[in-house]
């Protein structure tokens, strides 16, 4: 390999052939997720009532690793293995001795790496005979990962989207109708939850969670399907973090660092588990570092405690960092990222001090994705410019000490239907909304009683 070898290319051979599963290598028993209903442990039949038996399988298994389907694997092959890249021209704006590598999960079909849990979650409903799944989406990336997915395995789809980004986006909604989906702005008026919250009218991924899972409650032949937050959709993207181990060896570097974006954790998840566990096993000493919005800074500032998914309090209760299942947060253009709460498993990480995180305003965040930009070429959708926000902070800080650091980041998708907000960041008209400490009790008054404190 030349010294200015930019991309680290893999062959479809080398798409990993298992997802990893961190829960066997943490220390303890996992805290169980509770029945909304009796607030005990929740009974595996309960859900099953949205989830099918492979997925729920997914998600109790105690193996460290799990097959992957040849059907998904060979789906997979359509856009995986995905790119590294060397950041050689950030670096030099930068002036930095850093290296720092970019792991670009933007060349799916949807353009983000949703569609890594889109596919193996329409295979097992398919396979269970699921005829339908719905769902909510945030930024539209997950709602249209599913709308392609349930195409491929003969599924329909019906998508409830969060109000801010059905208005500022409206291609993703016509992605999700080219490929099928029916598409719902939320809150609607087609379930109680979305009537129950219409003067939320931006709408929140907590109500259009409700929406979604109340539609499946009600048929037997439809199924929830969530994008984030769950165990099995953090193994199903596994897939990111293995195929960098690889590809940083094809580097002939090691990351000192590795950063990501948190929304409900799944891409942070999937690109560090794999990494995790090298430093569980082997003592490797990898830095992680988990970065979000500081308008709803459920890692930096929410409470650790037992809460529910979704406004309605229909989702079960999980152990999870949290702003309260009843915030709503302020419409800020990372819609990805606008969720109370956060997966248990990154929760844990962070709690047990594995993982840091940081907060970034929206402008500061823009302003560097615009840097990025300018120096990389990829537009980066507004969620990863967290992670290339952490990832700079890491780089002018490896300045500042004189130190050739690696550092390895996600840039989990491309913003080429986010436009709308880089015009806004351009014309000056952004806003950094805070989170406020009356945002703060209001969180913590808004807790479910007669759980387990954690
Ligand atoms: C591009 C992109 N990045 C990140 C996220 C946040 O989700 P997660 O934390 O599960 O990766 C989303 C969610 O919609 C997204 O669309």
């Amino acid at each position: 390999m030349s010294d200015e070898t930019t991309k680290y290319l893999l062959g479809e051979d080398q798409i990993p052939t298992h997802w990893i599963n961190l829960m066997p290598d943490l220390p303890g028993e996992p805290l169980p997720p509770l029945s909304p209903a009796t607030k005990e442990p929740a009974a595996p039949e309960e859900l099953l009532a949205i989830f099918p038996p492979g997925l729920l399988e997914q998600e109790m298994t105690p193996e460290p690793e799990v097959e992957i389907p040849e059907e998904v694997r060979n789906a997979y092959r359509l856009w995986r293995p995905t790119p590294l890249y060397r950041a050689r021209r950030l670096e030099k704006e930068l002036d930095t001795p850093a290296h720092i590598y970019y792991k670009y999960e933007g060349v799916s079909p949807s353009g983000s790496h949703k569609p890594n849990t889109a596919v193996p979650q329409a295979y097992e409903n398919a396979k269970a005979g699921i005829k339908k799944l719905s769902t909510e989406t945030g930024a539209g990336q997950w709602g249209s990962s599913l709308a392609f997915a349930c195409g491929l395995f003969g599924l329909e789809c019906e998508v409830f989207m969060v109000g801010g980004s059905y208005d500022q986006k409206p291609y993703r909604r016509s992605m999700m109708e080219t490929w099928g989906a029916e598409v719902h702005r939320s809150p609607s008026q087609v379930t109680q939850a979305g009537r129950d919250n219409a003067q939320h009218d931006s709408g929140s991924l907590g109500i259009a969670i409700s929406e979604a899972v109340e539609v499946a409650a009600q048929d037997p032949d439809t199924n929830y399907a969530l994008g984030s937050v769950l165990g099995h959709v953090l193994l199903h993207q596994t897939v990111i973090g293995q195929e960098t181990i690889l590809q940083m060896e094809m580097a002939g570097e090691e990351p000192d660092v590795i950063v990501g974006c948190v929304g409900g954790g799944s891409n942070f998840g999937g690109l560090t588990i794999p990494w995790l566990r090298r430093n569980l096993r082997d003592g490797a000493k990898t830095r992680y570092l988990a970065t979000e919005p500081a308008a709803c800074p459920t890692l930096t500032k929410g409470v650790y405690a037992y809460d529910h998914g979704d406004i309605a309090g229909m989702t079960p209760i999980m152990p999870m960092y949290t702003l309260g299942h009843k915030f709503v947060p302020p419409s800020m253009h990372a819609g990805g990222l606008r969720y109370h709460g956060d997966s248990p498993l990154v929760s844990a990480l962070v709690h047990e001090g594995l993982v840091e995180a940081r907060a970034y305003n929206q402008n500061e965040c823009f302003r560097n994705g615009t840097t990025f930009a300018r120096t990389e070429g990829i537009i980066p959708a507004p969620e990863p410019t967290h992670a290339i926000s952490g990832a700079i902070e890491e780089a002018l800080a490896a300045k500042e000490a004189g130190e050739e650091r690696v550092i390895l980041f996600g840039l989990c998708g491309h913003g080429h239907f986010d436009l709308a907000a880089y015009d806004a960041f351009l014309a000056g008209t952004l806003e950094d909304p805070e989170f406020s400490q009356q945002d703060m009790d209001a969180a913590v008054s808004n807790l479910p009683e007669g759980v387990p404190s954690l």
